[in-house]
C-alpha cells in the first residue's frame, strides 16, 4: 500500500486545483461503501443535511461490504489525478493516506468548532496527523455483536450464549433440528470479523491486545491461537452450505426472516433491523459475541478530505462541519446502527443495543479494553490485514488443521511486517 501511495502522491496534489474546476464550487463528492438498504438510508440522512446547505451530494458507491472494492476504486482515482472531495476511510487508512502527504487540512473548522474537546482520544488518534484535522469521524461501531432471531431463540428454549462453549451447544441444538445456527458471508472480511471474536472470546482481551494488537509471535504461536482455530472449525460447521461470497447484509436478512438463528455482525446490521422495521432489541436481540462481553472492538467511519481547490474548500468544510454537528450524529447513526463519534450527544432517542453500546464503550474505555477492530482497519495497516485474511479465510474453507493454521499465521504477519 504505502509504495503504490506514493506513486499516487505527485498527481493527487497537482490534480486537486483542475478536479475541483470540474465540478460546480458547491458540491461535494464522497466515495464510500454504503450500498445496503440500511447503509443506503443513512447516506440520505447527510444528503438532505448537505442540501439544506445548498451543497450537492455527488454519489459515489462502491459496493462491496468492508470497504475493500472502494478502496481500489479510490486508488484508480487518485491516479487518473481525480480524487473524490471525500472517501470513507477506517482508522488505519486514514493514517496511510495521511503519511503520504495525500490528505487534506480541517484543522481552522475543527479549532473553529472546538471538535478536539468532544472527540475521545482513541478516534482522534485517526483524524489527527501532525496536529491536523484531516478527517472526520462519522460514527464509532462496534463488531463484536451476536444477533439473534428471539422468535427462534424462544420457540427451541434457548438463553443467549456467554461463551464459546454454550454457543456451540446451542448450534448442536439447532443443527439437530434442521435450523441453520449461524447466517454467514463467505467473505475474507467476513471471516475475520468472526476472527476476531474468537481470538476475545477464547482468549480474552490481552490476548487480542499481544496477538492482534502487538503481533506478539509467542501469543501467534501459542495454544490459545490453536484453540481459536479449532472454535473457527466448528463455527464452520455451523453455516449453511450456500454462505460463500454471500453479502453481509443478505446474511442478517436471513437472520430477521428467521431462515437463521444468529449471526456475527457489526452494528451495522441493525441498519438492516431498522429498515425492516424490526425492533433491536426485541425482534432481533443483541449480545456481545460469545465470551467478548467488557470488551469493545471498535471501528469508525471517516470522511478523510483530499486536497482541493479554493473554489471547493467552502463546500468540503460544510461537508467536515455537518458530519460533526451534534444533530447529524444522532439523526445519521440512529439510522445506521452505530453510536456518535461525539461524546456530548444525548442517547435518549437510540434503541436498548444502541444505549448498551455507550454504556459498554464508557466501561471499555476505563477498564482498557477498547480495542481496534482488525476485521475493521482499525488494529494493523492493510499489509499485515490482508495476510491474516488470507489466513483466516484459506483455514475457514478447506480443511486445515488448526496447528497448520497458525504456522501460516506466523509466516504470513513476518512476510508482511
Ligand atoms: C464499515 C461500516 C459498513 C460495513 C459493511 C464496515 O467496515 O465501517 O460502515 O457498514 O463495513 O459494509
Amino acid at each position: 500500500m504505502r509504495s503504490t501511495l506514493k506513486l499516487l502522491a505527485a498527481s493527487a496534489i497537482l490534480s486537486a486545483s483542475v478536479s475541483g474546476l470540474a465540478l460546480a464550487a458547491e458540491t461535494v463528492e464522497v466515495l464510500h461503501w454504503w450500498t445496503s438498504g440500511g447503509e443506503a438510508a443513512a447516506v440520505g440522512v447527510l444528503k438532505d443535511d448537505l442540501q439544506k446547505q445548498n451543497v450537492t451530494w455527488q454519489d459515489m458507491p462502491v459496493a462491496g461490504g468492508g470497504g475493500e472494492a472502494a478502496m481500489t476504486a479510490l486508488k484508480a482515482r487518485v491516479t487518473s489525478g481525480n480524487p473524490p472531495t471525500a472517501a470513507q476511510l477506517l482508522g488505519m487508512a486514514v493514517n496511510e493516506w495521511s503519511e503520504e502527504g495525500l490528505l487534506g487540512d480541517l484543522t481552522p473548522i475543527a479549532e473553529k468548532e472546538g471538535w478536539d474537546k468532544v472527540v475521545p482520544d482513541a478516534i482522534k488518534n485517526f483524524a489527527v496527523h501532525d496536529g491536523k484535522w484531516q478527517a472526520v469521524p462519522v460514527n464509532i461501531h462496534r463488531p463484536n455483536w451476536l444477533w439473534i432471531n428471539a422468535k427462534v431463540f424462544k420457540e427451541n428454549g434457548l438463553e443467549p450464549p456467554k461463551n464459546w462453549d454454550e454457543f456451540n451447544q446451542i448450534a448442536d441444538k439447532l443443527k439437530a433440528k434442521g435450523i441453520v445456527p449461524l447466517a454467514h458471508g463467505g467473505q475474507p472480511w467476513q471471516d475475520t470479523t468472526i476472527f476476531d471474536d474468537v481470538v476475545v472470546g477464547i482468549g480474552g482481551p490481552e490476548f487480542y491486545k499481544k496477538a492482534i494488537l502487538e503481533l506478539d509471535e509467542e501469543s501467534l504461536r501459542s495454544d490459545t491461537m490453536i484453540k481459536v482455530f479449532d472454535q473457527m472449525r466448528k463455527i464452520r460447521g455451523y453455516v449453511d452450505p450456500n454462505f460463500s461470497g454471500r453479502d453481509w447484509n443478505l446474511a442478517t436478512g436471513m437472520v430477521l426472516k428467521g431462515d437463521a438463528a444468529m449471526q456475527l455482525m457489526g452494528d451495522w446490521a441493525k441498519g438492516e433491523i431498522v429498515k425492516a422495521n424490526l425492533k433491536p432489541g426485541v425482534d432481533i436481540l443483541c449480545v456481545p459475541a460469545p465470551g467478548t462481553e467488557g470488551t469493545f472492538l471498535f471501528n469508525t467511519d471517516f470522511f478523510a478530505m483530499f486536497p482541493v481547490g479554493e473554489d471547493k474548500l467552502q463546500a468540503q468544510y460544510k461537508l467536515a462541519s455537518s458530519v460533526m454537528s451534534p444533530s447529524f450524529q444522532e439523526a445519521f447513526n440512529l439510522v445506521k446502527g452505530s453510536i456518535p463519534a461525539r461524546t456530548d450527544v444525548p442517547g435518549d432517542k437510540f434503541d436498548a443495543c444502541a444505549q448498551r453500546s455507550m454504556a459498554d464503550l464508557k466501561a471499555a474505555q476505563g477498564a482498557g479494553t477498547m480495542m481496534g477492530s482488525l476485521a475493521h482497519g482499525h488494529a494493523e495497516p492493510a499489509a499485515i490485514q490482508r495476510a491474516i485474511f488470507d489466513v483466516v479465510t484459506q483455514h475457514f474453507n478447506s480443511d486445515m488443521s488448526s496447528k497448520d493454521a497458525v504456522a501460516a499465521l506466523v509466516n504470513s504477519v513476518n512476510a508482511a511486517k
